[in-house]
């Protein structure tokens, strides 16, 4: 049975035997309701470390007074077991009150990172990521802690707070995992009826054909309104952004053809479901561009 600690004394306590040892560790946090979106970075976390701590805490900071904290999906048992079977060596599963004791008053943000995007419909969403990031992290004090693409966003803030406070960690991303129709795994994907399973997948489709779209030259505002609209006509009763922003900055781009590595962003409601999905977007004449350079160099 994989290790679980319930307290960070318990968690410090196996860390510091780790540390002793000389073995080099990962942080994996998670939120539970686990799937292989959460195991593919597990397994990046193997590859790059001798000891894989998960962490499983649905944290309420995160979630707005009107969101499914109540309902959020949760299965400590499946969760165990999947942790077990993917190799993680420790599971970190505190309480709210280990994590936010009674008088907890800190608030970690990053302001101008969080105001767009999901920020913009979330407003408190990621000052409460944050705060419990860079707990998990001063807590668990990891080599390597591993984020997933799929919150793209997310991995951006988390990786300018690791920047700001100075951190000692490095911050590795994992690609998106998807079903074999498209559609990001994700928790909240459990909330959608099997109509809206139909067209969940279109999300991914327009983003795809976003980037085409971009790689060939069109420009940005032309590509964001068609993507909107044709996500309309699919069925998403809200269609919150559509946007392409600068692959690393995540600054807006131009309103024409994009010049630069950048990435397509979107959000999407079924019903009461909220969707988020993101590809990335090259013009292909650079890419073809760099290609040559780069076989030139060779
Ligand atoms: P959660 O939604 O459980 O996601 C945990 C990690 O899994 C995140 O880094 C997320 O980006 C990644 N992930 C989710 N779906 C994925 C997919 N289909 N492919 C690849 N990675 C995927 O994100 C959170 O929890 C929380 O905000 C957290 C960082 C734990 C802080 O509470």
């Amino acid at each position: 049975m994989t290790e679980v600690a319930r307290t960070r004394t318990e968690l410090r306590a196996r860390i510091a035997r780790w540390r002793r040892d000389r073995v080099s560790i990962a942080l994996v946090p998670t939120m539970g309701a686990l799937h292989e979106g959460h195991l593919s970075l597990i397994a990046l976390a193997r590859a790059r470390a001798g000891a894989v701590v998960a962490s499983l805490f649905v944290n309420p900071t995160q979630f707005a007074a009107d969101e499914d904290l109540a309902s959020y999906p949760r299965d400590e048992t499946q969760d165990h077991a999947l942790l077990e079977s993917a190799g993680c060596d420790l599971i970190y599963a505190p309480s709210v009150a280990e994590i936010y004791p009674a008088g907890f008053s800190t608030v970690i943000a990053v302001p101008p990172l969080a105001a767009f995007l999901e920020g913009a419909v979330r407003p408190h969403h990621f000052a409460g990521v944050a705060t419990v990031v860079a707990k998990l992290l001063i807590q668990a004090t990891p080599d390597v802690a591993v984020f997933g693409e799929k919150d793209y966003q997310q991995l951006a803030i988390i990786r300018r707070l690791v920047l700001d406070l100075d951190l000692p960690v490095e911050i590795l991303g994992g690609t998106i995992v998807r079903d074999a129709n498209g559609l990001a795994l994700s928790s909240r994907n459990v909330y959608l009826s099997s109509a809206q399973c139909e067209i969940a997948p279109a999300l991914h489709r327009f983003l795809e054909a976003a980037a085409r779209d971009l790689a060939a030259g069109d420009a940005v505002k032309l590509v964001e309104a068609s993507a909107t609209a044709e996500l309309k006509t699919a069925g998403f009763s809200t269609v919150d952004y559509v946007e392409v922003r600068a692959a690393d900055t995540l600054e807006h781009l131009g309103p024409g053809p994009i010049t630069g590595p950048a990435r397509v962003l979107a959000a999407a409601r079924l019903g009461k479901t909220r969707l988020i999905d993101n590809v990335a977007a090259q013009r292909s004449d650079q890419l073809a561009e760099r290609r040559r350079a780069l076989q030139l160099r060779r």
